[in-house]
């Protein structure tokens, strides 16, 4: 079986972070949130893996993933001149698929089960597609399946962002197809925001008199669209930290509790540190700061007199001032620091930039 992560798109809701690189790099408890796709395809025995890039810096891309080697998996590249829908991605992978099965996964979707047993019942399933189902509280933000009332374990129908959803199961971004989808996209129609839908192409499919088969998951699943999301993240991946296989941390770190610090961090004894938190390597904190919990902070940041809770603070950052921070996503080289002037503060923002004083 081979593995597909989709990393293209805009990202438009995560600006000005987006404006830099695609969002599916961003850091959620120092690592990319598609290494945690990249982890989970590895861990369920799938190596040959397609990775969709699009019009946002694809080289950085290739800069992080490379062959694959070193993570232990082998990529072949597929671009996505515009972002014109998931299934328009999918229907590009066409030949680096042929005639296997394949799981697709979009790589700004964080699962906390992995997806072993998953692969296993689809490897030896005669279903033409299998999807994974989460309950969640906003349904008309997500693709939402109807379940058949008559029939046990059969879906009626699936759907884009119902504005009146029928049921409040989200489809989760990872579908596990067989090559039939591809003659389905290509008898699918723009939506009316423009896109080939994944949910139209499923919905499509079952239609014709294939089969789907679904699972609901136990356990969290994060769709991460947001800044708001990508924060929820970071805490949901700060609290299994170590538990799942695929949120261990890496052997050059030292955990204690459920804090963990990379290689060569100092830390001042006046500082204090309330777990869960990451903090990566060559970092220096203190004097006086105060983090927790629900922090992640990149490598060689310098942090002083600060009070951060619930955020994510991107490599190389410098924070010099007696703030006190929540809620906060600092991208890879910003400075905070205290101005001379009291009472005065000086700004220097990218486009897009949300400043909450
Ligand atoms: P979306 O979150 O629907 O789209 P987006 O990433 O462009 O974000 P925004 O709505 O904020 O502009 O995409 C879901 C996932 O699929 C995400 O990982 C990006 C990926 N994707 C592609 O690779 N190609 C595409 O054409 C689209 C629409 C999305």
């Amino acid at each position: 079986m081979k593995g597909i992560i989709l990393h293209g798109g805009h990202g438009t809701r995560l600006r000005p972070l987006t404006h830099t690189g695609p969002k599916q790099l961003l850091p959620i408890a120092n690592k990319p949130m598609s290494q945690y796709a990249l982890e989970d395809l590895k861990i369920s025995g799938i190596t040959e893996i397609g990775i969709i890039i699009g019009d946002v810096y694809p080289e950085k891309v290739k800069e992080y993933y490379g062959t694959g080697e070193k993570f232990g998996v082998k990529i072949t590249y597929i671009y996505q001149d515009t972002p014109k829908g998931i299934s328009h991605a999918i229907r590009l992978c066409k030949d680096f698929i042929d005639d296997d099965k394949f799981v697709v996964y979009l790589g700004d979707n964080v699962l906390r089960k992995n997806l072993i047993d998953y692969t296993k019942k689809f490897q030896t399933s005669d279903s033409d597609a299998m999807i994974l189902l989460c309950e969640v509280d906003e349904p008309q933000r997500f693709g939402i399946a109807e379940l058949d009332k008559n029939k046990h374990g059969k879906i009626k129908k699936i759907m884009e962002k119902p504005k009146n959803p029928p049921s409040n199961l989200a489809v989760i971004g990872i579908y596990f197809l067989t090559s039939k989808i591809f003659d389905i996209i290509d008898n699918l129609k723009p939506s009316w925001r423009g896109e080939l839908e994944i949910t139209d192409a499923l919905d499509m499919l079952m239609n014709q008199g294939n089969k789907i088969e679904y699972n609901t998951v136990t356990g969290w699943w994060k769709d991460t669209g947001t800044p708001e999301d990508i924060i929820h993240a970071n805490k949901l991946v700060l609290d299994s930290i170590g538990t799942e296989n695929q949120f261990l941390i890496d052997t050059d770190t030292e955990i204690k509790d459920n804090i963990v610090i990379g290689k060569g961090t100092e830390i001042s004894r006046d500082s204090f540190i309330t777990g869960p938190v990451i903090i990566g390597k060559n970092c220096k904190i203190g004097p006086s700061v105060r983090i927790g919990p629900y922090v992640s902070i990149g490598d060689n940041c310098k942090l002083q007199q600060c009070e951060i809770q619930d955020s994510i603070i991107m490599a190389d950052c410098t924070v010099n001032a007696k703030v006190d921070f929540s809620c906060s996503i600092i991208a890879h080289g910003s400075e905070i620091e205290d101005s001379n002037i009291p009472k005065k503060h000086q700004f220097l923002l990218g486009e897009r930039s949300q400043l909450k004083l």
